[in-house]
């Protein structure tokens, strides 16, 4: 058979990388594909999409416009659309746009192959967004070319609901991988060279995950056996909602040191009020009471977050409470997106009276105090020595390199190209806006390199 070329545009969140490179893993390994990064050549062009903020519909159709041309050029192009807007709109899409082959869902992307071949043989389109249980991660061996890090999805989806949120709705329901699936896994990275595992999921502390025996493993428990793979020497995890945040996990804390003392606990809000609008089931201070206990088994943890202006009926008070809330927990570099109402979640249907305007005001000044925060973490680490796992080549200067460090600021410095991959000690120099300088000494390390 000859080779077939795909070309995959992704938006979105980690999660939807994560997706893209599984479908390349799966059209590569199994069924002759090579994947490429010029459109114009592309035998498949797929998009996988993400509809959490922006105008994402209109986004689509823009795209598909491009690819249209294409398909107009060569007709045996096959076009397919992919992740949330697809598994929202699903026939929709061909309504506008009829060039369209295939539309397939976050949970049937394994099914693409299968797709693609029927398209072929039938001439005719094909639709699948539907849910079935984590079937797709049967199909994974291991990823492509992983790096120093790398991302493990552990669970899928959402049960929460929280009124402004369009996941539940797109990635359906909390479905947890087996553990041995993801042990096996981060196995496999371990032997090709990943040393930082992020393990990746809506809310990774929902995580309930059958063993081989059939009992049922929690977060915290999942976390100590990551931890007790040979070469995996740090562990994070992106994202985990308060409400579940349990002692068990801050528990982990004590005993696990692989993980990273950079926790990323979305808040949203700095008002009750707001909060239970946006139906986040905890309040501002059960919020405060889990940092207070983290930090207790953690001292030295920076704590990020995400944040959301805006929200409708969000006074002048409920932000001013936010900024507050800001400077009190002092958090570190933070996520923050103006209020986008997303079609079929229930804070769509609230009255939003707030200009546009004031919206951008209120993401000014609240990033204004984020990035202030950050500043002065920064400011604290000058003159410390930092463990740091080298990635690779700097990008800015090719005869340095750079590596990270546990709060996850970008260290470049002068260093030997065997240093990659491993975890060394620097001294921070200097700060530059987004990016530290390090200098590296062996007096500051215990180790030969
Ligand atoms: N599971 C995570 C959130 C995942 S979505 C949690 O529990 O918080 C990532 C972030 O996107 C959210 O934390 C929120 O800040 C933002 N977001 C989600 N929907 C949004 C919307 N409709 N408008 C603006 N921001 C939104
Ligand atoms: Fe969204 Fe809330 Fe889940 S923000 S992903 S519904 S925890």
């Amino acid at each position: 058979m000859t080779e077939k070329n795909i070309y995959i545009k992704t938006w979105g969140c980690q999660m939807n990388e994560y997706d893209s490179s599984m479908i390349t893993q799966l059209l590569e390994k199994k069924h002759n594909f090579k994947r490429i990064y010029i459109p114009e050549i592309a035998d498949v062009l797929i998009l996988n999409t993400c509809s959490i903020r922006e105008k994402a519909q209109e986004k689509v159709f823009h795209q598909l416009g491009r690819w249209k041309k294409l398909k107009k050029n060569n007709p045996n192009v096959i076009i397919a659309v992919g992740g949330c807007v697809a598994t929202q709109e699903g026939e929709e899409i061909r309504k506008r746009a009829n060039y369209v082959d295939i539309i397939f869902g976050t949970q049937t992307l394994h099914r693409l192959p299968n797709m693609i071949k029927m398209v072929k043989q039938n001439k005719k389109h094909v639709i699948d967004i539907d849910f079935p249980l984590i079937e797709k991660f049967d199909f994974i061996e291991y990823q492509n070319f992983p790096g120093i890090t790398a991302y493990v999805t552990i669970i899928e989806g959402c049960n929460k609901f929280c009124s402004f949120c369009i996941v539940p709705y797109t990635r359906g329901y909390e479905v947890s991988r087996p553990v041995d699936d993801i042990l096996l896994e981060i196995s496999m990275l371990s032997k090709r060279g990943v040393r930082e595992v992020n393990l990746l999921g809506q809310n990774v502390n929902a995580y309930r995950g059958k063993t081989f025996d059939g009992k049922i493993c929690k977060f915290s428990e999942l976390l100590k056996l990551v931890a007790l793979i040979d070469g995996i020497d740090r562990i994070r995890f992106t994202t985990s909602n308060p409400i579940e945040f349990t002692d068990d996990i801050i528990e982990a804390y004590l005993d696990t040191k692989k993980i990273v003392s950079f926790l990323h606990l979305p808040v949203q809000s700095g008002s009750n009020r707001i909060l239970k609008l946006m139906k986040r089931a905890h309040s501002v201070q059960e919020y405060k009471k889990i940092i207070e206990k983290i930090t207790k088994n953690r001292p030295n943890i920076q704590i990020s977050s995400d944040f959301i202006v805006g929200f409708p009926g969000e006074t002048q008070k409920d932000f001013e409470k936010t900024l507050n809330f800001i400077k009190e927990i002092n958090f570190d570099m933070s996520f923050s997106f103006i209020y986008s109402s997303r079609p079929g979640t229930p804070a769509a249907e609230l009255p939003d009276n707030l200009p546009l305007e004031e919206k951008k005001n209120r993401l000014y000044e609240l990033q204004k105090l984020i990035n202030k925060n950050a500043k002065l973490w920064n400011e604290k680490m000058l003159g410390s020595i930092q463990s740091i796992l080298v990635e690779g080549p700097s990008r800015k200067n090719p005869m340095e390199l750079y590596g990270r460090t546990e709060n996850n600021r970008i260290v470049n410095f002068e260093g030997q190209p065997n240093m990659i991959g491993q975890f060394i000690n620097v001294k921070i120099t200097k700060i530059n806006s987004n990016s530290l300088k390090g200098y590296y000494s062996k007096k500051f390390s215990n180790k030969n390199l």
